[in-house]
């Protein structure tokens, strides 16, 4: 079954069933102010952290059918009642003659129609503002005239979100509705927890004469609440009781008395959802944005905005479905992952502990700084601030109050205190953008370090080449028995905690990865005898990797503190695992014939239709010893399910040694874009990525959960733009060197890099993967295939023609 198509011309998805398995979401705004909106109209609305500020009540454990967080009704007078439906379906669930979502960049448009009215509501946050906007159109396409009211509606939630859930007294007795009468019939009714009622006030208002509202729960479904969502009682009378609630479960609902339509006739309501310090201080946006015009111009930055996000790349390949992912979804993913890191989505729930993650965010923010550089650096900056002095990291902070903690660590007693590749990454992050934006002066610029003296001072301060030396030299020490890195609580795979002594093959080649980085950037600045050095470390653990780490056909992953290997033939369970075999091959630790065998034994015990396996068989029973991988079922997530992030290694890989023809394959089967007509088995968005899908060992294999934060987005548009289609930045040019599969003629791209475009053709006459025999800039053959520098502000056209020497 289908649930919707997209529309690339418009740069949407559209939903045409409201009954999806599970809800799709969009995001709307930022972590500043924002959240997401499902595509039947609820809306998970914070500012600021979704633990201590939340807006709307949104339970996602709940049933679909149910109300969560926004709504809207409609009525007209139907006999002696009225006849009431919501045009987005939920909650009333009446029967409709159309229903589209439309999820767009930064905006969601649910179009309906239902006896006989046809509403168009746009969902946004203005770039930059606190208050979340409905524009909704009500149209009477029948061939009568009718009376509408329309009554918008909205829960709120304590702004501590956990209360809301822990105590049913406390938080009741704190919350409060008030309204504020306003000139011409216009209402504000604002909602407060009463502590707070001095710094936020959350309102919610609209641009139409509002004749009756309710601020209680209760009081507007009805019969002591037994009056339900899909039919609240208080809407069968002609007014709502205008209660202002001192207490109780929070709503604001806001009758508005539409009037009559005519045939053909449009009415537009505006609502607005914000927070302020007080009505006085929003009173100038309120106003604002009660004009339509207003409305019009905000939502029209929208497309601007993600215009210019989007049109760093843009690619046309012989492949619809990678051209929909690479030009659109995947870079709007990678744009929502650094601002959301694994806070709020429908299953990563925001009520706290997690903030941002520091190798998550590393990892992230790869994926959106060719588009957004400032942001990026901006969040380079906040992680490297709680990169403490030994040269390892905190494993996550709170982006507000820069406060950061050891994770899941500081839960286990005895267990190693920090993660072994989290300091890793921000290398990688890091050179990336150096790359990226040639701004090399972000090097030589001081941050602090994370710890501080009892003044909440920094104790010591780098700069950032010092930060990622740091990073380098703690590894470096942090050996264990083999002289492999230790792996610490967890490397990249959370849930294998071994406990100290036990070394990690894949940090080993991680910081293979980031010592290659450091080799090219020291190489860049002329620094040799840094050069010399970190090459000696690179040469060291690649030799060491490769004297303990190979099992006979693939690598290991782990060694235990007692010398027992994991990922190894000799072990029944988790006998191998995807990265064990990707990481080699891109650190360049693995030498060609073991780099072949090792990405051809993924081949065939990990690969499956929906993707690749992170490791095989799975454990079967809880093992305390190896820990929260064996608390899954075989097949789910880490525990042998295909755990999507680290698929774009293994198709980096592949294009490693020149494979484009199974990179590709790998690319297409995990694309989300192609999943579209499978929804059924699969379940979640096919616009985004999802961090799991359960393995060919699980009953549900094909099942995807946890959609949209996963580091899966930029890995997997890393994979298919630096490696694939083989644009790479480096520090003296653009590098083209594509990996495609030897069937495409050839592909085109344009893409921006430091200040000029580069309009580029990629032939491929003889259907070969990889490899360029000629390059011409402006029609001149240059040598070799990295594009220089331009920043003339001009284009550029580079022609390339793929071929082998000799052919
Ligand atoms: C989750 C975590 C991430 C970890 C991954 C694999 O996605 O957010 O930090 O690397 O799981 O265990």
């Amino acid at each position: 079954m289908k649930y919707g198509y997209f529309d690339d011309k418009n740069r949407e998805y559209v939903i045409t069933n409201p009954k999806t398995p599970v809800k799709w979401i969009n995001y709307a705004g930022t972590l500043a102010f924002g959240g997401i909106v499902d595509h039947t109209g609820g809306a998970l609305i914070c500012r600021g952290d979704p633990a201590l500020n939340r807006i709307t009540k949104y339970i996602p454990q709940i049933p679909s059918s149910e109300f969560k967080g926004e709504t809207v009704y409609l009525r007209f007078k139907q006999g002696q009642g009225y006849r009431v439906f919501s045009p987005f379906f939920v909650p009333t669930l009446a029967p409709y003659d159309l229903y589209e979502c439309h999820v767009g960049l930064g905006y969601t448009r649910i179009v309906s129609q239902f006896c006989g009215i046809r509403t168009e509501v746009t969902i946004f946050v203005p770039l930059g503002g606190s208050q979340e906007i409905r524009d909704i159109r009500i149209t009477n396409v029948s061939d009568r005239s009718l009376e509408i009211d329309a009554i918008p509606l909205v829960e709120y939630t304590h702004p501590d979100a956990l209360k809301q859930l822990t105590n049913a007294d406390w938080v009741p007795q704190t919350m409060q509705g008030k309204v504020y009468r306003d000139q011409d019939g216009l209402a504000i009714l604002t909602q407060y927890a009463f502590m707070n009622k001095d710094t936020q006030v959350n309102y919610f208002t609209s641009n139409q004469p509002v004749s009756s509202f309710e601020s209680d729960r209760r009081q507007f479904l009805g019969d002591n609440e037994y009056g339900t969502w899909a039919h609240p009682l208080s809407l069968e009378r002609d007014e709502l009781s205008n209660y202002q609630a001192l207490r109780g479960d929070n709503i604001g609902a806001l009758l508005h008395r539409v009037g009559v339509i005519r045939p053909g006739e449009t009415v537009r309501l505006i609502t607005q959802l914000g927070q302020a310090e007080s009505v006085a201080q929003a009173m100038p946006s309120i106003q604002g944005y009660r004009d339509p015009a207003e409305v019009g111009r905000a939502l029209e930055e929208l497309p601007a905005f993600w215009d210019r996000y989007l049109s760093v790349l843009q690619v046309e390949t012989p492949d619809a479905a990678m051209n929909s992912l690479v030009n659109v979804h995947n870079p709007r993913q990678c744009y929502i992952t650094p601002n959301w890191s694994r806070y709020l989505s429908l299953y990563q729930l925001g009520y706290g502990a997690r903030g941002i993650g520091f190798r998550d965010s590393s990892q992230d923010v790869m994926g959106a700084l060719a588009g957004a550089p400032q942001e990026a650096m901006t969040l380079l900056r906040k992680l490297l601030q709680v990169h403490k002095r030994n040269g390892c990291a905190m494993h996550q902070f709170n982006p507000l109050t820069m406060e950061a903690n050891e994770g899941d660590s500081s839960e286990v007693e005895g267990a190693p205190k920090y993660y072994s590749d989290d300091h890793l990454w921000i290398a990688l992050a890091v050179t990336a953008y150096l790359k990226e934006t040639g701004d090399l002066v972000f090097l030589d610029e001081a941050i602090p370090h994370y710890e501080k003296d009892g003044g909440g001072r920094p104790l010591e301060s780098g700069t950032v080449l010092d930060h990622l030396r740091r990073a380098i030299k703690f590894t470096w020490r942090d050996a264990g028995a083999h002289g492999l890195a230790l792996l610490g609580f967890s490397d990249w795979n959370d849930t294998v905690n071994l406990g100290a002594g036990a070394e990690s093959l894949f940090t080993a080649n991680l910081f293979g990865k980031a010592l290659l980085e450091m080799i090219e950037l020291t190489q860049h600045l002329g620094d040799e005898e840094s050069l010399a050095r970190y090459t000696e470390y690179y040469e060291t653990m690649k030799q060491r990797g490769n004297e303990h780490g190979w099992d006979s056909e693939w690598y290991v992953r782990y060694f235990d503190a007692d010398g027992t290997p994991l990922g190894s033939s000799a072990n029944t369970h988790g006998q191998i695992y995807a990265n064990g075999q990707s990481w080699p091959v891109i650190s360049g630790f693995a030498q060609p014939e073991r780099a072949t065998a090792a990405l051809e034994a993924v081949r065939q015990r990990l690969n499956t239709c929906n993707g690749i396996k992170l490791s095989t068989p799975g454990y079967d029973g809880f093992d305390p010893i190896k820990g929260g991988i064996t608390t899954y079922p075989p097949g789910a997530k880490e525990n042998g399910g295909i755990f999507l992030h680290a698929n774009p290694w293994v198709i980096i890989a592949e294009t490693m040694l020149g494979n484009g023809d199974r990179a590709y394959e790998y690319y297409r089967q995990i694309n989300p874009v192609a999943k579209n007509d499978r929804i059924d088995e699969y379940e979640c968005e096919p616009y985004v990525f999802p961090q799991n899908i359960l393995g060919d060992e699980h009953p549900q294999f094909g099942l995807a959960r946890n959609s949209w934060l996963t580091g899966t987005a930029s890995w997997a548009y890393q994979a298919a733009t630096h490696f694939i289609l083989g644009l790479r930045p480096m520090y003296e040019g653009l590098l083209i060197d594509p990996c495609i599969p030897s069937r495409w003629d050839g592909f085109k791209a344009t893409r921006q890099f430091r200040g000029a475009v580069y309009q580029i053709e990629v032939v491929n006459p003889h259907h070969i993967c990889k490899g360029v025999t000629s390059v011409k800039v402006d029609g001149q053959e240059i040598a070799g295939n990295k594009v220089p520098v331009f920043g003339d502000g001009k284009t550029h056209h580079v022609e390339i023609t793929m071929g082998k020497m000799g052919l």
